[in-house]
Protein backbone atom coordinates (compact mmCIF):
# COMPACT_ATOMS: atom_id res chain seq x y z
CA UNK A 1 0.00 0.00 0.00
CA UNK A 2 2.99 2.26 0.81
CA UNK A 3 4.15 1.98 -2.80
CA UNK A 4 2.55 5.14 -3.26
CA UNK A 5 5.13 6.97 -1.96
CA UNK A 6 8.02 6.62 -4.35
CA UNK A 7 5.41 7.35 -6.88
CA UNK A 8 3.52 10.62 -5.61
CA UNK A 9 5.83 12.28 -3.26
CA UNK A 10 6.75 15.30 -5.58
CA UNK A 11 9.85 17.39 -4.89
CA UNK A 12 9.44 21.26 -4.92
CA UNK A 13 10.45 23.21 -7.54
CA UNK A 14 10.73 27.42 -7.26
CA UNK A 15 8.53 29.22 -9.73
CA UNK A 16 9.73 32.78 -9.31
CA UNK A 17 10.96 32.05 -6.00
CA UNK A 18 8.35 30.16 -4.59
CA UNK A 19 8.44 26.32 -3.85
CA UNK A 20 5.61 24.28 -5.61
CA UNK A 21 5.15 20.54 -6.44
CA UNK A 22 6.99 19.60 -9.28
CA UNK A 23 3.60 18.98 -11.31
CA UNK A 24 2.45 22.25 -10.41
CA UNK A 25 5.59 24.04 -11.11
CA UNK A 26 5.75 21.98 -14.63
CA UNK A 27 2.15 23.53 -15.42
CA UNK A 28 2.49 26.97 -14.32
CA UNK A 29 3.02 28.48 -17.94
CA UNK A 30 -0.82 27.18 -18.41
CA UNK A 31 -2.22 27.56 -14.63
CA UNK A 32 -0.94 31.45 -15.02
CA UNK A 33 -2.94 32.18 -18.48
CA UNK A 34 -6.05 30.70 -16.88
CA UNK A 35 -8.79 33.76 -17.31
CA UNK A 36 -11.55 33.70 -15.11
CA UNK A 37 -15.14 34.86 -15.84
CA UNK A 38 -16.11 38.20 -13.68
CA UNK A 39 -18.63 35.97 -11.78
CA UNK A 40 -16.26 33.49 -10.52
CA UNK A 41 -15.05 33.57 -7.01
CA UNK A 42 -12.12 32.57 -5.64
CA UNK A 43 -11.07 30.91 -2.44
CA UNK A 44 -7.54 31.75 -1.31
CA UNK A 45 -5.37 30.27 1.46
CA UNK A 46 -2.17 29.36 2.96
CA UNK A 47 -2.32 25.24 3.61
CA UNK A 48 -4.04 24.22 5.96
CA UNK A 49 -6.13 27.75 6.91
CA UNK A 50 -9.44 26.66 6.78
CA UNK A 51 -10.18 26.04 3.17
CA UNK A 52 -12.03 23.04 2.85
CA UNK A 53 -14.46 25.14 5.76
CA UNK A 54 -14.91 27.51 3.64
CA UNK A 55 -15.86 26.15 0.32
CA UNK A 56 -18.03 24.17 2.47
CA UNK A 57 -19.43 27.54 3.51
CA UNK A 58 -19.73 28.56 0.14
CA UNK A 59 -21.12 25.72 -1.19
CA UNK A 60 -23.99 25.54 1.35
CA UNK A 61 -24.64 29.77 0.94
CA UNK A 62 -24.67 29.17 -2.74
CA UNK A 63 -27.36 26.46 -2.58
CA UNK A 64 -29.59 27.80 -0.10
CA UNK A 65 -28.33 25.58 2.82
CA UNK A 66 -29.72 22.78 0.61
CA UNK A 67 -27.39 19.55 1.74
CA UNK A 68 -28.34 17.44 -0.61
CA UNK A 69 -27.16 19.21 -3.12
CA UNK A 70 -24.02 19.51 -1.80
CA UNK A 71 -23.33 16.02 -1.74
CA UNK A 72 -23.77 15.93 -5.52
CA UNK A 73 -19.75 15.28 -5.15
CA UNK A 74 -16.52 15.41 -3.04
CA UNK A 75 -15.44 19.20 -2.30
CA UNK A 76 -12.42 19.02 -4.92
CA UNK A 77 -15.27 18.56 -7.47
CA UNK A 78 -17.38 21.14 -6.60
CA UNK A 79 -15.00 23.31 -5.87
CA UNK A 80 -11.83 22.96 -8.74
CA UNK A 81 -8.62 23.40 -7.33
CA UNK A 82 -6.94 25.91 -9.87
CA UNK A 83 -3.10 24.99 -9.97
CA UNK A 84 -3.21 21.10 -8.83
CA UNK A 85 -2.42 18.41 -11.45
CA UNK A 86 -1.60 15.59 -9.41
CA UNK A 87 -1.84 11.70 -10.67
CA UNK A 88 -5.76 10.60 -11.59
CA UNK A 89 -8.11 10.41 -9.95
CA UNK A 90 -7.51 13.60 -8.40
CA UNK A 91 -8.99 16.10 -11.13
CA UNK A 92 -6.48 18.67 -12.65
CA UNK A 93 -7.95 22.23 -11.52
CA UNK A 94 -7.61 23.30 -14.94
CA UNK A 95 -9.37 20.51 -16.69
CA UNK A 96 -12.12 20.43 -14.32
CA UNK A 97 -12.67 24.70 -14.57
CA UNK A 98 -13.14 23.37 -18.93
CA UNK A 99 -16.14 21.16 -17.91
CA UNK A 100 -17.78 23.98 -15.84
CA UNK A 101 -19.43 27.14 -16.37
CA UNK A 102 -19.62 29.91 -14.38
CA UNK A 103 -20.17 31.31 -12.27
CA UNK A 104 -17.98 28.67 -10.46
CA UNK A 105 -16.31 28.72 -7.19
CA UNK A 106 -12.30 28.15 -7.10
CA UNK A 107 -9.52 27.36 -4.84
CA UNK A 108 -5.76 28.32 -5.08
CA UNK A 109 -3.33 28.28 -2.37
CA UNK A 110 -1.22 30.46 -4.98
CA UNK A 111 0.30 33.59 -2.83
CA UNK A 112 -1.04 36.67 -4.40
CA UNK A 113 1.45 37.19 -6.59
CA UNK A 114 1.35 33.77 -8.62
CA UNK A 115 -2.65 34.46 -9.34
CA UNK A 116 -3.75 34.58 -12.74
CA UNK A 117 -3.69 38.04 -13.27
CA UNK A 118 -7.36 37.57 -14.81
CA UNK A 119 -8.90 37.23 -11.32
CA UNK A 120 -7.72 41.06 -10.72
CA UNK A 121 -8.42 42.28 -14.11
CA UNK A 122 -12.25 40.77 -13.67
CA UNK A 123 -12.56 41.61 -10.68
CA UNK A 124 -13.19 38.64 -9.19
CA UNK A 125 -14.70 38.26 -5.35
CA UNK A 126 -11.43 36.95 -3.33
CA UNK A 127 -12.07 35.48 0.05
CA UNK A 128 -9.03 34.57 1.76
CA UNK A 129 -8.55 32.78 4.93
CA UNK A 130 -5.54 33.30 7.47
CA UNK A 131 -4.88 31.11 10.31
CA UNK A 132 -2.50 31.63 13.14
CA UNK A 133 1.37 30.44 12.11
CA UNK A 134 1.58 28.12 15.22
CA UNK A 135 -1.56 26.14 14.00
CA UNK A 136 -1.02 26.36 10.44
CA UNK A 137 2.00 24.60 11.27
CA UNK A 138 0.98 21.56 13.38
CA UNK A 139 -1.78 21.20 10.68
CA UNK A 140 0.61 21.17 7.56
CA UNK A 141 2.94 19.19 9.69
CA UNK A 142 0.16 16.16 10.23
CA UNK A 143 -1.15 16.85 6.67
CA UNK A 144 2.31 16.60 5.31
CA UNK A 145 2.90 12.92 7.30
CA UNK A 146 -0.79 11.89 5.52
CA UNK A 147 -0.64 13.45 2.03
CA UNK A 148 1.55 11.01 -0.14
CA UNK A 149 1.90 13.73 -2.91
CA UNK A 150 3.99 16.23 -1.00
CA UNK A 151 7.62 15.56 0.51
CA UNK A 152 7.73 13.88 3.76
CA UNK A 153 8.20 16.15 6.67
CA UNK A 154 10.52 14.73 8.34
CA UNK A 155 10.78 15.12 12.21
CA UNK A 156 8.96 18.32 14.41
CA UNK A 157 12.16 19.79 15.19
CA UNK A 158 12.99 19.75 11.33
CA UNK A 159 9.94 20.83 10.17
CA UNK A 160 9.94 24.15 12.37
CA UNK A 161 12.71 25.57 10.23
CA UNK A 162 11.63 24.57 7.69
CA UNK A 163 8.52 26.68 7.60
CA UNK A 164 10.08 29.67 9.34
CA UNK A 165 11.98 29.55 6.19
CA UNK A 166 9.22 28.89 3.62
CA UNK A 167 10.86 25.49 2.76
CA UNK A 168 7.08 23.89 2.41
CA UNK A 169 5.17 23.33 -0.65
CA UNK A 170 3.40 27.41 -1.60
CA UNK A 171 5.92 28.84 0.21
CA UNK A 172 6.47 31.39 2.85
CA UNK A 173 3.46 31.05 5.27
CA UNK A 174 4.60 34.85 6.60
CA UNK A 175 4.77 36.49 2.70
CA UNK A 176 1.71 34.26 1.79
CA UNK A 177 -0.58 35.87 4.83
CA UNK A 178 1.14 39.26 4.25
CA UNK A 179 1.07 39.31 0.78
CA UNK A 180 -3.13 39.29 0.62
CA UNK A 181 -3.41 41.65 3.64
CA UNK A 182 -1.44 44.29 2.27
CA UNK A 183 -3.61 43.86 -0.99
CA UNK A 184 -6.85 43.73 0.73
CA UNK A 185 -8.50 47.04 0.31
CA UNK A 186 -7.33 47.82 -3.30
CA UNK A 187 -8.15 44.58 -4.56
CA UNK A 188 -11.93 44.43 -2.36
CA UNK A 189 -10.36 41.07 -0.80
CA UNK A 190 -12.32 39.76 2.04
CA UNK A 191 -9.96 38.54 4.90
CA UNK A 192 -10.92 36.24 7.24
CA UNK A 193 -9.23 34.03 10.35
CA UNK A 194 -9.56 30.62 11.04
CA UNK A 195 -9.85 32.51 15.00
CA UNK A 196 -12.70 34.21 14.27
CA UNK A 197 -14.36 31.41 12.58
CA UNK A 198 -14.11 29.35 15.78
CA UNK A 199 -15.31 31.81 18.00
CA UNK A 200 -18.13 33.15 16.12
CA UNK A 201 -18.79 30.75 12.96
CA UNK A 202 -22.06 32.79 12.65
CA UNK A 203 -20.75 36.10 12.39
CA UNK A 204 -18.23 34.95 10.49
CA UNK A 205 -21.22 33.16 7.59
CA UNK A 206 -22.83 36.65 7.69
CA UNK A 207 -19.49 38.54 6.43
CA UNK A 208 -19.59 35.96 3.60
CA UNK A 209 -23.34 36.50 2.47
CA UNK A 210 -22.62 40.55 2.70
CA UNK A 211 -19.34 40.68 0.62
CA UNK A 212 -21.18 37.76 -1.98
CA UNK A 213 -24.18 40.20 -2.04
CA UNK A 214 -26.72 36.78 -1.32
CA UNK A 215 -29.77 37.12 0.48
CA UNK A 216 -29.67 34.25 2.96
CA UNK A 217 -33.08 33.46 5.29
CA UNK A 218 -32.12 33.61 9.04
CA UNK A 219 -33.00 30.16 9.10
CA UNK A 220 -30.81 28.97 6.56
CA UNK A 221 -27.59 30.63 7.78
CA UNK A 222 -28.28 28.91 11.30
CA UNK A 223 -28.38 25.37 9.19
CA UNK A 224 -25.34 26.32 7.35
CA UNK A 225 -23.34 26.70 10.57
CA UNK A 226 -24.45 24.02 12.28
CA UNK A 227 -24.01 21.34 8.63
CA UNK A 228 -20.57 23.17 8.94
CA UNK A 229 -19.06 22.61 12.12
CA UNK A 230 -16.25 20.21 12.60
CA UNK A 231 -18.39 17.61 13.84
CA UNK A 232 -20.73 17.19 11.24
CA UNK A 233 -18.35 17.90 8.74
CA UNK A 234 -15.61 15.22 9.82
CA UNK A 235 -18.48 12.90 9.36
CA UNK A 236 -19.76 14.18 5.77
CA UNK A 237 -18.02 11.55 3.18
CA UNK A 238 -18.11 14.31 0.30
CA UNK A 239 -15.97 17.06 2.54
CA UNK A 240 -13.68 14.72 4.82
CA UNK A 241 -11.32 14.20 1.99
CA UNK A 242 -11.95 10.26 2.50
CA UNK A 243 -12.87 10.15 -1.12
CA UNK A 244 -8.99 10.27 -1.82
CA UNK A 245 -7.77 7.10 -2.11
CA UNK A 246 -5.87 5.56 0.32
CA UNK A 247 -2.37 5.82 -1.62
CA UNK A 248 -2.79 9.16 -1.56
CA UNK A 249 -4.00 10.47 1.70
CA UNK A 250 -3.27 7.83 4.44
CA UNK A 251 -5.98 9.13 7.28
CA UNK A 252 -4.73 5.94 9.18
CA UNK A 253 -1.44 7.63 9.53
CA UNK A 254 -3.34 11.41 10.36
CA UNK A 255 -7.33 12.34 9.39
CA UNK A 256 -7.54 15.11 7.45
CA UNK A 257 -10.27 16.27 9.56
CA UNK A 258 -7.95 15.84 12.36
CA UNK A 259 -8.83 18.21 15.44
CA UNK A 260 -9.71 21.23 14.61
CA UNK A 261 -9.34 23.70 16.89
CA UNK A 262 -7.46 26.86 18.32
CA UNK A 263 -4.23 26.34 20.54
CA UNK A 264 -3.47 22.74 19.53
CA UNK A 265 0.01 24.27 18.91
CA UNK A 266 0.93 24.17 22.61
CA UNK A 267 0.89 20.28 22.49
CA UNK A 268 3.32 20.27 19.74
CA UNK A 269 6.15 22.80 20.42
CA UNK A 270 8.21 23.00 23.64
CA UNK A 271 8.67 26.74 25.17
CA UNK A 272 12.32 26.46 23.84
CA UNK A 273 11.01 25.78 20.20
CA UNK A 274 7.92 28.32 21.15
CA UNK A 275 10.18 31.07 22.11
CA UNK A 276 12.75 30.08 19.46
CA UNK A 277 9.58 30.61 17.02
CA UNK A 278 8.10 33.78 18.43
CA UNK A 279 11.23 35.44 18.14
CA UNK A 280 11.60 34.76 13.96
CA UNK A 281 7.96 35.76 13.62
CA UNK A 282 8.49 38.99 15.07
CA UNK A 283 11.31 39.56 12.66
CA UNK A 284 9.58 38.55 9.99
CA UNK A 285 6.10 40.03 11.17
CA UNK A 286 6.83 43.17 12.36
CA UNK A 287 5.89 45.60 10.23
CA UNK A 288 2.74 43.85 9.06
CA UNK A 289 -0.03 44.05 11.59
CA UNK A 290 -1.64 41.45 10.69
CA UNK A 291 -4.20 40.42 14.37
CA UNK A 292 -3.68 36.89 14.68
CA UNK A 293 -4.47 35.15 18.03
CA UNK A 294 -2.69 32.08 19.14
CA UNK A 295 -5.91 31.42 21.25
CA UNK A 296 -9.26 32.20 21.48
P1 LIG B 1 -6.35 20.61 11.97
O1 LIG B 1 -5.29 19.81 11.27
O2 LIG B 1 -5.76 21.59 12.94
O3 LIG B 1 -7.41 19.78 12.57
P2 LIG B 1 -7.52 23.06 4.91
O4 LIG B 1 -8.93 22.73 4.60
O5 LIG B 1 -7.10 24.43 4.54
O6 LIG B 1 -6.59 21.98 4.45
O7 LIG B 1 -7.42 23.10 6.52
C1 LIG B 1 -7.53 21.92 7.28
C2 LIG B 1 -7.69 22.29 8.73
O8 LIG B 1 -8.98 22.84 8.93
C3 LIG B 1 -7.58 21.07 9.63
O9 LIG B 1 -7.07 21.54 10.87
C4 LIG B 1 -9.04 20.66 9.71
O10 LIG B 1 -9.33 19.82 10.79
C5 LIG B 1 -9.68 22.02 9.88
N1 LIG B 1 -11.11 22.03 9.57
C6 LIG B 1 -11.75 21.46 8.53
N2 LIG B 1 -13.08 21.64 8.63
C7 LIG B 1 -13.29 22.35 9.77
C8 LIG B 1 -14.45 22.85 10.42
N3 LIG B 1 -15.67 22.65 9.91
N4 LIG B 1 -14.28 23.53 11.57
C9 LIG B 1 -13.06 23.73 12.09
N5 LIG B 1 -11.94 23.28 11.53
C10 LIG B 1 -12.04 22.60 10.37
Amino acid sequence: ERAGDALFRFPLKSVRGVLLMEPIAQNFEAIWAFCPDPTDVLIATYPKAGTTWTQEIIDLLLHNGDAEACQRAPTTVRIPFLEICSPPPIPSGLDLLLTMSPPRVIKTHLPIQLVPEGFWENKCKVIYVAHNAKDNMVSYYHFDRMNMTQPEPGPWEGYIHKFMKGELGWGSWYDHVKGYWEEKEKRNILYLFYEDMKENPRREVERIIEYLDLSVPEDVIAHVVQLTSFKVMKENPMANYTFIPKGVFDHSVSPFMRKGEVGDWVNHFSTVQSDLFDEDYEQQMKMANIPFRTNI
